[in-house]
C-alpha cells in the first residue's frame, strides 16, 4: 500500500476505496462496545502483521475529539467507505533552488507506511520535568538495547492489530489478608546508600534485553469531566509528541495492561504482542521464558531505596534517580506509557522517586509513584504522578499526592505539582484540594475562627493559587461589603459530607520516618 499523496487535494467525498485511504484521511469508523461510528483521523497504515494477510494493512486511528487514549490499530472492516471522507490537503512542493537545497515535500508527509509506529518520537523538549533528554524511539534503543539475539527486528511484522476497547486489567486483590505480616514485625527497608550496580546502559538489568460551573452556578463534575474527555487532556504542541503507541500490551506482576500512549522503549520492542515486566526491577523482556529466567536470578522484592512510610500494607520507598539510574529510567519508561503530556527524560538524577506499594506474602507490588525535582525553583513537590492503570479509581491516586503533602509539611514548604496536569491528575488535585480545603474550613468553622487563604495554604501545605482556584472552582468566593469572603454552598457541604464518610485509606503523618534530604551547591550542579 503506498503512501502517495491523495488523490483528491482536501476534498470531502461520499465514498472511497480502501486503496484511496492514506495518512490524514478523515472518516468515520467503528468504535466502542456496542460499536457505533465516530469520526477518526488515520495517523498511521502498516501491513497487517499476518504473512497470510500481507496484502491487508491496517490503520491506526485517533478519535476526532476524544483523548489520545482512544487511538488504536483498526482492520480495514472497520473504517466506512460508504460515508463521507475528508482527504488530506496536498502539500505544495517547495521550488527547488538550482542545485541546492531539497525538495522539502519530500518525507514531510505525516507518516508513511513503514515510517509506522515505533518511528514516533519524543520530540526535543524543553521542559524540565523528570523523565531531561528528549529521545527518539531509536534513541532510546541505544540506551536500552536488546540483547543479541532478541527476536522482533525494526519494523518487523508479528503484531496484532489492537482490537476493539480498552480491557480494563483485573484489580489485583490488595486487602492484605492473613498472611500479612504485623506492623513493627518486619523492619522498615533501609539501603546501605551504596549506588546501584550498574552497567549504566539504560536497561533493565544484566540479562534484560534491554471551572466549571452549571445552571444553578455549582461546580459541575461530570461537565467538567465532558469538557476534558473532549477537549483532551494536553497543552502540548501537537508536532512534539509520538501519535502512534508502539506497544500494545504490558504483563506486570499479576496483571496485563493496555498501554495508553508511546514510550520509547527500544525498536525491537515495538509490535511484540506483548511485553514482560519484572514487577520489582521494571525490567522488561520480550518473552515470558525470558522473563523467568531473570526472576530466578532477580532478588528483589521491592523497589530499591529506602522505606520511608509504613501502615496496614502500604509502603513508600525514596529512590534517588542519581543512585539507582536503571530503575528509575525503567520506572519513566513504563509510566511513560500512561503519561502524554510530558516528554520522557533519561536524565534521571535530578529527582527523587517516591514509590508506592502494596504488601503481600509475595513482596511489595508497585501501585503508583511520583517524581520530584531534588531543587525545584518552581516550588513544585510533584514531577510526575501516577498509578498504575490496574489500580486506578481505587483511592491511590489521592494517597500519592496526599503523601507528597505531607513531605512539603515535613519541609516546611507550600508545594503544588508541575504544570501542565493531565485530564487525569486536574480530576484527581481538584477532588483532592477541594475535599481537603472543604473540610478545614467546616472543622474550623466550629471554633469560629476564620481562615484567610494564606491560612489555609499554610494548614496544607498547598501553594495558595491552588486554594484560590480552588475555592473559585467551589463558587465559594463572594464579595461581601468591600471584601472576599469564603461562603461555602449547601451542596459543597453535602458533598463534602458525603466524601468524608467514605470508607478510604488515609496517609498517617506518624507513620512517616523521614527527614528531607538537602543537597549542596556541587551535588546539584553535578546532577
Ligand atoms: N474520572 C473521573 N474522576 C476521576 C478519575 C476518572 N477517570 N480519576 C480520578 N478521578 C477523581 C475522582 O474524584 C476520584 O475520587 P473518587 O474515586 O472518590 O470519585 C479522585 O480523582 C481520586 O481518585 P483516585 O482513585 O485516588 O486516583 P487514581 O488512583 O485513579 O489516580 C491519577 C489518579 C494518578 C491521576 C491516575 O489517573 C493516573 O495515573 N493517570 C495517568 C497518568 C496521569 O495522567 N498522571 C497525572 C499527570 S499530572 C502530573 O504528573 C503532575
Ligand atoms: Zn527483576
Amino acid at each position: 500500500m503506498s503512501a502517495a499523496s491523495s488523490p483528491f487535494p482536501s476534498t470531502v467525498v461520499t465514498g472511497g476505496t480502501i486503496g484511496s485511504i492514506v495518512i490524514g484521511c478523515k472518516l468515520q469508523v467503528l468504535h466502542g462496545n456496542p460499536p457505533e461510528y465516530r469520526k477518526a483521523e488515520i495517523l498511521s497504515i502498516r501491513p497487517t502483521p499476518t504473512p497470510e494477510d500481507a496484502t491487508r494493512s491496517e490503520y491506526y486511528v485517533h478519535y476526532s475529539d476524544y483523548n489520545k487514549r482512544l487511538d488504536e490499530w483498526v482492520a480495514p472492516e472497520r473504517l466506512n467507505l460508504l460515508g463521507e471522507i475528508e482527504y488530506p490537503k496536498l502539500k505544495k512542493p517547495k521550488t527547488v533552488l538550482a542545485g541546492i537545497g531539497k525538495e522539502t515535500g519530500k518525507g514531510s508527509e505525516p507518516g508513511t507506511p513503514g515510517s509506522t509506529a515505533n518511528g514516533g518520537r519524543v520530540a526535543k523538549n524543553n521542559r524540565k520535568s523528570n523523565l531531561s533528554k528528549a529521545a527518539t524511539a531509536g534513541k532510546a534503543g541505544d540506551a536500552a538495547s536488546p540483547a543479541p539475539g532478541t527476536p522482533g527486528t525494526p519494523g518487523g511484522a508479528a503484531t496484532p492489530s489492537v482490537a476493539g476497547n480498552k480491557r480494563k486489567a483485573s484489580a489485583m486483590d490488595e486487602a492484605g489478608g492473613s498472611s500479612q505480616e504485623k506492623e513493627g514485625q518486619v523492619p522498615m527497608i533501609k539501603v546501605s546508600g551504596e549506588d546501584e550496580d550498574e552497567d549504566d546502559d539504560g536497561q533493565g538489568g544484566d540479562d534484560t534485553p534491554g471551572q466549571d460551573e452549571n445552571s444553578t452556578g455549582e461546580y459541575s463534575k461530570e461537565r467538567e469531566i465532558e469538557k476534558l474527555r473532549t477537549s483532551g487532556s494536553m497543552t502540548q504542541d501537537p508536532h512534539e509528541v509520538a501519535r502512534v503507541k508502539n506497544l500494545n500490551l504490558i504483563q506486570i506482576g499479576k496483571h496485563e495492561v493496555e498501554t495508553w500512549y508511546f514510550s520509547p522503549y527500544p525498536v525491537e520492542y515495538a509490535h511484540l504482542p506483548i511485553i514482560y515486566i519484572c514487577e520489582f526491577c521494571l525490567s522488561y523482556f520480550p518473552a515470558v521464558k525470558q522473563l523467568s529466567r531473570h526472576r530466578t536470578k532477580c532478588s528483589l522484592q521491592h523497589p530499591p531505596g529506602n522505606e520511608i512510610y509504613r501502615k496496614d500494607n502500604i509502603s513508600f520507598f525514596e529512590i534517588d534517580g542519581r543512585k539507582q539510574k536503571v530503575y528509575c529510567r525503567n520506572l519513566c519508561l513504563l509510566s511513560k506509557l500512561f503519561l502524554d503530556h510530558k516528554a520522557l527524560y533519561y536524565d534521571v538524577d535530578p529527582f527523587l522517586f517516591y514509590v508506592m506499594t502494596v504488601r503481600d506474602e509475595d513482596g511489595a507490588h508497585l501501585i503508583g509513584y511520583f517524581s520530584k525535582e531534588k531543587e525545584s525553583s518552581e516550588q513544585y513537590n510533584v514531577a510526575c504522578i501516577l498509578t498504575l492503570p490496574q489500580y486506578q479509581r481505587m483511592g491511590y491516586g489521592r494517597l500519592l499526592i496526599a503523601f507528597s503533602y505531607e513531605l512539603s509539611k515535613v519541609e516546611k514548604r507550600l508545594g503544588s505539582p508541575e504544570k501542565p496536569l493531565s485530564d487525569l491528575g486536574l480530576l484527581s488535585y481538584r477532588a483532592f484540594w477541594s475535599e481537603a480545603i472543604v473540610s478545614l474550613l467546616l472543622e474550623q468553622h466550629k471554633t469560629g475562627v476564620e481562615l484567610s487563604i494564606d491560612d489555609i495554604a499554610n494548614r496544607t501545605a498547598f501553594q495558595p493559587t491552588d486554594v484560590l482556584h480552588t475555592l473559585q472552582t467551589l463558587n465559594a468566593l463572594k464579595y461581601y461589603h468591600g471584601q472576599y469572603v469564603i461562603v461555602l454552598s449547601e451542596t459543597v457541604i453535602k458533598n463534602a459530607e458525603r466524601a468524608m464518610k467514605k470508607t478510604r485509606r488515609e496517609i498517617d503523618p506518624r507513620a512517616l520516618v523521614w527527614k528531607p534530604i538537602h543537597f549542596t551547591a556541587t551535588q546539584l550542579r553535578f546532577l
